[in-house]
């Protein structure tokens, strides 16, 4: 069986709830304190034994290509500075396996996926959305990697989310648990509405997908939202190969949302070696501040 060894990570959205800010600007480039949200996605899957990755950019997404670039000027300059810990830094993005591809038009993201066709020929290959992060002591990728050396098998993500909210996800109706603790799944459906929802298992941002997926997006139709919903080709997958879901227990962040965006910069800064302890206290004096507010009216 062959090794899942490439990553997809598709950055081509409008990032439309995150504007204005994503007018000119990649939201997969929108910094968790100091480190753009996709060089972590790039960081997991290399931790996760991934050796070739193809990013899919859409228009402003030229930052993405120089973050990962080298900047000649701005290295001869740390150099001459001596700033050796910040070239460091700098030196961190530079000379991995990236490839980059463009989405011509944001169709969705089962078209985003398509255009990684050539690049995955007749693999497994992991997609890694680029505004989700996934924290767990063994990374959410390898994890879907260890299942796949085991089944040989499709394996999505899922989290348990509030009923509420599982309009904005793609959702599966389970079958049953078995091996290693996957889920069988009867069916995927893209963002039902919650009174027709068939569980609260919704679809986070990393699928193991099989290469046989790639001719059934070839003829996939728009679904929700008038998009190419990768929800939909991984259910008609489901119908000719298994397809399990691996539930994640670890924590997720959803930058792409203005408050999910909050919250992350929150955590990450408060485990940030330069900043955490004043943040620490900023947010306790906050808190007092706040409160003594809130008793006041
Ligand atoms: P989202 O639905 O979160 O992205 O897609 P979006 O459409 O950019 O965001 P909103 O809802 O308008 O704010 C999940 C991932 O799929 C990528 C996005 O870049 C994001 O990382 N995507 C989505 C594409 O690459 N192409 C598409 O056509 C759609």
């Amino acid at each position: 069986m062959p090794k899942v060894r490439k990553a997809v990570i598709p950055a081509a959205g409008l990032g439309t709830r995150f504007l204005p800010a994503t007018k000119a600007l990649a939201k997969e480039m929108l910094p968790i304190v100091d480190k753009p949200t996709i060089q972590f996605i790039v960081e997991e899957a290399l931790k996760s034994g991934i050796e070739d990755i193809l990013v899919v950019t859409g228009k402003s997404k030229r930052s993405i290509e120089d973050h990962f670039d080298s900047n000649f000027e701005l290295e001869y300059n740390l150099k001459e500075k001596g700033k050796h810990d910040l070239l460091k830094l700098v030196d961190e993005t530079t000379g991995i396996g990236l490839h980059f591809i463009r989405q011509s038009h944001p169709r969705g993201l089962g078209d985003a996926v398509l255009q990684a066709k050539a690049f995955v020929g007749n693999e497994p290959f992991v997609v890694m959305l680029g505004d989700d992060l996934m924290e767990d002591k063994t990374p959410l990728t390898k994890q879907l990697i260890e299942d796949y050396d085991k089944t040989h098998a499709s394996t999505i993500a899922v989290m348990k989310v509030p009923h509420e909210e599982v309009s904005s996800y793609g959702v599966i109706a389970p079958q049953g648990r078995g091996l290693n603790g996957l889920y069988s799944v009867e069916n995927f459906v893209e963002k039902p509405k919650p009174e027709e929802a068939p569980s609260d298992l919704a679809i986070i941002g990393r699928y193991l997908l099989t290469p046989e997926i790639f001719d059934i997006l070839d003829k996939q139709a728009p679904g929700a939202g008038n998009e190419i919903q990768l929800t939909d080709a991984i259910d008609t997958l489901n119908k000719t190969q298994r397809v399990f879901a691996r539930e994640f227990t670890g924590k997720r962040f959803d930058v792409g949302d203005k408050f999910g965006y909050m919250k992350t910069s929150i955590e990450y800064g408060l485990n940030h070696p330069q900043i955490k302890d004043n943040l620490k206290q900023y947010i306790i004096d906050l808190g007092k501040k706040l409160d003594k507010t809130h008793k006041e009216k």
